[in-house]
């Protein structure tokens, strides 16, 4: 026997676990057309995003205490996002009747928080899959439970940026915000935000804009960093 057929299981465990290690739903991918039952009746994901931008959320289950504090919070938000044009969209994998029961607790429990959003009911955990939401981790008796995964989808549909927190681990939505302003400030200029960057802070100028169009593109003005290299790539402006 040849060393490569003595070995041919290795071959095929490496192919099986490189295939269940292939990454879903990403960055860059366009968010499929699901139709979703959700509290506010169906929709159809593509129509539902088309135009603007959705922050799209999910939660292991209804009745817990990270998710209740979490739905509770993005409540509280709620008015912000709708400010810079980005709806919400919430998802637990279990049954609308369930939701409309949990969404009295929330609101109980985080003042002044109106839960309205749509949450999608995924009781089959078919939803999950498909937009790359599964927690590996964390089972029930059903099967796997969703992670806390967020996906900002921008108005071509394609997903911006995305999440993958642990049950063990709520969200803050002051990051939340802040990376949506961030997004828009990309999509709006040729520009990116640096490290620890909150909204109002000065933003760098793209790598592929040179001085010549920041002059124009900027007409604000612009600070470059003197650095020991000389090279003139580190330049921030407002806007
Ligand atoms: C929670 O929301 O608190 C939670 C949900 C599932 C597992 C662990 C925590």
């Amino acid at each position: 026997m040849t060393y490569k057929q003595e070995h041919s299981h290795i071959d095929s465990v490496s192919k099986v676990s490189k295939l269940s290690k292939m990454p879903g739903l990403t960055i860059g991918d366009t968010i499929p057309d699901l139709d979703l039952e959700t509290t506010h009746g169906r929709i159809k994901l593509h129509p539902f995003c088309a135009g603007g931008w959705t922050t799209l959320f999910s939660h292991p289950g209804d009745f817990t205490p990270v998710c209740t504090t979490e739905l509770g919070k993005m409540a509280q938000y709620s008015k912000e996002f709708y400010q810079r044009g980005v709806k919400l969209l919430g998802l637990s994998c279990d049954d609308l009747e369930s939701h409309k029961e949990w969404i009295k607790d929330i609101e109980a429990h985080t003042p002044d928080a109106k839960v309205d959003y749509p949450i999608i009911a995924d009781s089959k955990r078919e939803i999950i899959k498909q937009l790359n939401m599964v927690d590996p981790d964390e089972k029930d008796s059903c099967g796997n439970l969703p992670s806390r995964a967020l996906h900002i989808v921008g108005p071509d549909l394609k997903i911006k940026l995305s999440f993958l927190y642990p049950a063990t681990t709520g969200r803050n939505m002051d990051e939340v915000l802040r990376v949506i302003e961030s997004l828009q400030k990309a999509s709006q200029f040729k520009v990116a935000t640096p490290a620890n960057w909150k909204p109002g802070d000065p933003v760098v100028i793209s790598p592929g804009v040179t001085n010549e169009q920041a002059k124009e593109m900027f007409p604000q003005g612009f600070e470059t960093a003197d650095l020991p290299s000389k090279k003139e790539y580190l330049r921030f402006t407002k806007v």
